[in-house]
């Protein structure tokens, strides 16, 4: 055969079998070798893509459409899918029983809907590990939304209206290694509201109203290594607040209302603290933090606020004189 029957030949080939492939109209489709993956982005669609959408798919993406549902029968028929992507649609609430018959699930994304509140055992039936609440309405969470084995390790509920630490299902999560809490309403952290998280590492916080931390608040989580709490409230530290975290490698402290820190406060270990846009009031209580500003390899550069004579001078470059300390 010459090379051009050869080619006519894969291509019927290809045809015959990729033809068959079936996908929803408003989705493309992907066919690997482990993995079928359907991603749905087209605003117009407003049901959910059932007609076509291959048995086997195990990732399912539907973004920024018209979608406001989707009902546990939808789900049954993908019964492989491994990751749910839904952000950017306009759900408003779950089925109980969405994710029954969800046995490999391990992602499931619903950043940017309209969730409010959300059903008891909601995510009881999949073993999820990464879980994204992310940019919803919620105003709190219950305790009962996962299983007392979740073996959860990433949970974002950034960006939600919740005014308390959700310990109660916080409780549950002993293998989590990521939270989100940053863009909500919080606005104090209890010594024990973060005590079961001992696989913690990174710790997002930021951008609340916290305006107190416990001085056991972190006891428990020694496995952190990132630790925000940047746009907070924050004037005072307790010395103790962050001994213990050894493996620590970066603090967040910037845009709070912080004049001084108690000496003892940064542990030896901390490699990068962000210490910019606080009130920093330079006289000679300063003086344990222009210390350590001195020590430090790398460091970003806090400026005095106050008294107006050192006002936005960087507080490492101060001299002993002009802290009001004796030589
Ligand atoms: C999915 O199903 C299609 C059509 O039956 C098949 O060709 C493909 O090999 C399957 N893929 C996987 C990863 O199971
Ligand atoms: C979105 O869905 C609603 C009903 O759920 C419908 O009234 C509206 O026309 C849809 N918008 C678009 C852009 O399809
Ligand atoms: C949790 O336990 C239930 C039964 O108590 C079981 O069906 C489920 O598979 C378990 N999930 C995980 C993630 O271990
Ligand atoms: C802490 O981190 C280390 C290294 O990543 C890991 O081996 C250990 O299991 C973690 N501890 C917990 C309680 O998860």
């Amino acid at each position: 055969m010459d090379s051009r029957g050869l080619l006519a030949l894969t291509l019927i080939f290809w045809y015959g079998c990729h033809g068959a492939l079936s996908c929803p109209v408003r989705c493309t489709c992907h066919f690997g070798i482990q993995s079928v993956e359907a991603v749905c982005p087209d605003a117009a669609l407003s049901r959910y893509p059932s007609d076509g959408l291959p048995g086997n798919t195990t990732s399912l993406t539907i973004q920024f459409t018209n979608l406001s549902s989707v009902s546990a029968h939808e789900l049954g028929a993908t019964t492989l899918l491994q990751e749910l992507h839904l952000p950017g649609n306009r759900l408003s609430s779950l089925q109980a029983d969405l994710l029954t018959g969800l046995h490999h699930l391990h992602t499931i994304d619903l950043t940017g809907n309209q969730l409010q509140e959300l059903p008891a055992r909601v995510f009881y039936h999949a073993p999820l590990l990464n879980l994204v609440l992310k940019d919803n309405w919620l105003t709190s969470v219950n305790a009962d939304w996962l299983p007392a084995n979740s073996s959860l390790t990433w949970l974002d509920l950034s960006g939600n209206k919740l005014r308390k630490i959700p310990s109660a299902l916080l409780q549950k999560l002993s293998r989590l290694e990521t939270l989100d809490l940053s863009q909500n309403l919080l606005e104090v952290l209890l010594a024990e509201s973060l005590h079961s998280l001992h696989a913690l590492e990174r710790l997002h916080l930021d951008d609340n109203r916290l305006h107190s931390l416990d001085a056991k608040a972190f006891s428990h989580n020694t496995n952190l290594t990132h630790l925000f709490l940047q746009k907070n409230k924050l004037s005072s530290l307790s010395a103790t607040v962050f001994h213990g975290l050894d493996r620590l490698q970066y603090l967040d402290l910037s845009e709070n209302h912080l004049t001084f820190l108690t000496p003892g406060t940064l542990g030896l270990g901390i490699s990068w603290v962000e210490l910019t846009f606080n009130p920093w009031h330079c006289d000679a209580k300063i003086e344990y933090l222009w210390k350590r500003l001195n020590n430090m390899e790398v460091q970003s550069e806090p400026r005095c606020a106050s008294p107006e004579a050192l006002k936005d001078k960087a507080i490492a470059a101060l001299m002993r004189k002009e802290l009001g300390l004796a030589d």
